[in-house]
């Protein structure tokens, strides 16, 4: 007996001694992946391009709030976690900050040896180059206004407010070096890899998340890397493989969606659209392109070319856009309009046709495409009711000022009928989506009543 405690005190010392290496022995931090002379200094504007490419306006302002200043709630499964001051403040920003400091919060998830919740994109941010770092801290240091401005402090509950947790977790989550590693293309198609896996942080939501919450594919290689997600109960849509929408896109289309939120198929909304409306308008239309290239040429298909300018302006002539073979019989059936056709039929025609067409073609960057169109087709159809009962609008952006807004029917249309208007889109021109339920709107459109 007494032996047994024995062992059992010596056991408890060891796992107390292991905890405490754990929390206490120093974080190692990466060092920087480029040799930069020590008086190197970025080209004018590049530090804010990088802040844009980023999208660390988006997290890090508040609404209403000042510039990069912080205080905006991130919402996660484990509660709301707020975002920094990243002014140069010397109180409350990032004002004494060194160079090292700032790269290991980027690409380690650490400041001062305290990790960084993942709810801040550093699976993504490893991926940068130092160059890329250095500017934008010398932007942060020099180009933005300091603000006095106390983040409110982020409270988990246990066991999530034990940082030191985040540690076995970045273990598990990061996998791989934090080595960039350009793919067997050319230089178009790696600034694209490099620009979608780092910095944009593209799969940060069109990846999957693995059990333990971490992005399931960060970089070009990983099986699932973007292969869809999930936001807040909502899907992402994938951006590769037979499945995804933007397989029957061009790279014209491609890049014309991430400058201006919308194409001639679909437009972006919820947080895609504030991605485009914070970031990827402000991007060039070489890198644009180079995204777009990347995407669509990733999987080893052939490079299509893409024009030199991104979205070039109007006048728009709009060519009316017939039905195609798969959309023939739907567009018969809604022409038609016979007084017994079915429910959902009657809803779109007398809802819908006006803008989306009795071909569910739309118009080009106006009224989506409803044929084919990922958000009609979602795994969950949240997404589609909420637009329908709530409507949804698209942002202004420099090539395409024009703010778009489709009312939402919430007053209009009761679930049963919404429930069978969705399902009527999701199976008309050849769609192929599940049927939506009454349940399912009634459960949208409470969500929207808080
Ligand atoms: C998806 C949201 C998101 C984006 C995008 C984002 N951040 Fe963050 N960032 C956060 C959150 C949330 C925190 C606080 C995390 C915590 O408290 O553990 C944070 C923390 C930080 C910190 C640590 C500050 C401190 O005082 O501890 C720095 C530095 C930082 N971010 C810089 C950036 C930069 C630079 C960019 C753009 C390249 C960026 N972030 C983009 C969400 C984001
Ligand atoms: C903060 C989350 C978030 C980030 C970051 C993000 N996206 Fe998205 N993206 C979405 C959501 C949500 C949608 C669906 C939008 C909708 O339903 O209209 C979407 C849609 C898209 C679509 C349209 C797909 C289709 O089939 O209609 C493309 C293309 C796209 N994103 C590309 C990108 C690229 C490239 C990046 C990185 C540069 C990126 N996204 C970063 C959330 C995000
Ligand atoms: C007055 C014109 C108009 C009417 C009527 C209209 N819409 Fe829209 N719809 C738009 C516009 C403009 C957009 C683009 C705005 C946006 O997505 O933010 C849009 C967007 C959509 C989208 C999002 C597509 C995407 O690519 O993200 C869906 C789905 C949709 N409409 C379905 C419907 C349905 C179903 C009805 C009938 C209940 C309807 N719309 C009626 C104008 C209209």
């Amino acid at each position: 007996m007494k032996t047994a405690l024995r062992i059992l005190g010596v056991l408890v010392v060891l796992v107390v001694l292991a905890a405490l290496a754990f929390i206490y022995v120093p974080v190692k931090t990466t060092p920087p992946n480029e040799d930069l002379a020590s008086d190197w200094k970025p080209e004018l504007g590049r530090g804010e391009y990088v802040m844009r490419a980023g999208d660390c306006m988006a997290c890090h302002t508040a609404e209403g709030g000042s510039p990069l200043a912080g205080g905006r709630g991130i919402a996660s499964p484990m509660g709301t976690i707020w975002s920094s001051n990243i002014t140069p403040d010397k109180e409350t920003g990032i004002g004494n900050w060194t160079l090292d400091q700032f790269r290991a919060a980027m690409v380690d998830g650490v400041v001062n040896g305290k990790h960084l919740y993942p709810a801040m994109p550093y699976e993504n941010y490893r991926f940068m180059s130092e160059s890329d770092i250095r500017a934008l801290y010398s932007y942060l240091m020099n180009d933005v206004k300091p603000v006095k401005n106390e983040v409110q402090a982020t409270e988990l509950d246990f066991p999530f407010n034990l940082r030191f947790g985040i540690r076995a977790w970045n273990w598990l989550a990061l996998t791989g070096d934090s080595a960039f590693k350009p793919m067997d293309g050319n230089e178009q198609q790696i600034r694209g890899q490099y620009l979608v896996e780092g910095a944009g942080h593209c799969a940060a939501c069109h990846s999957p998340r693995s059990a333990l919450m971490a992005q399931d594919g960060t970089r070009l290689g990983d099986a699932n890397f973007l292969t869809g997600g999930e936001l807040d109960g909502w899907n992402v849509s994938a951006l590769r493989g037979s499945n995804s929408s933007i397989e029957n896109w061009s790279t014209a289309d491609l890049a014309a969606y991430l400058a201006t939120g919308r194409n001639v198929h679909s437009i972006a909304n919820g947080e895609m659209a504030l991605a485009v409306e914070h970031s990827l308008q402000y991007l060039n239309d070489q890198d644009l392109n180079a995204i777009a290239i990347f995407l669509k040429s990733m999987d080893g298909q052939p490079i299509q070319d893409a024009p030199k300018q991104v979205a070039a302006p109007g006048p728009h002539a709009m060519p009316p856009r017939p039905a195609n073979e798969a959309g023939l019989a739907t567009a018969k059936l809604l022409t038609a309009a016979s007084p017994d056709m079915p429910l959902g039929a009657r809803l779109y025609l007398d809802n819908c046709a006006g803008c989306h067409f009795v071909t569910g073609k739309g118009a080009s960057e106006i009224f989506p495409e409803l044929q084919g169109n990922a958000m009609v087709l979602g795994k969950d159809p949240s997404p589609l009711v909420s637009t329908i009962l709530n409507g949804t609008s698209v942002p202004s952006t420099s090539r395409r000022p024009m703010h778009l807004v489709m009312q939402g029917y919430s007053d209009r249309l009761s679930d049963e009928e919404v429930a069978t208007l969705a399902s009527f889109v999701r199976s008309a021109w050849g769609n192929k989506a599940g049927e939506v339920t009454p349940d399912q709107v009634a459960k949208v459109r409470s969500a929207n009543q808080h």
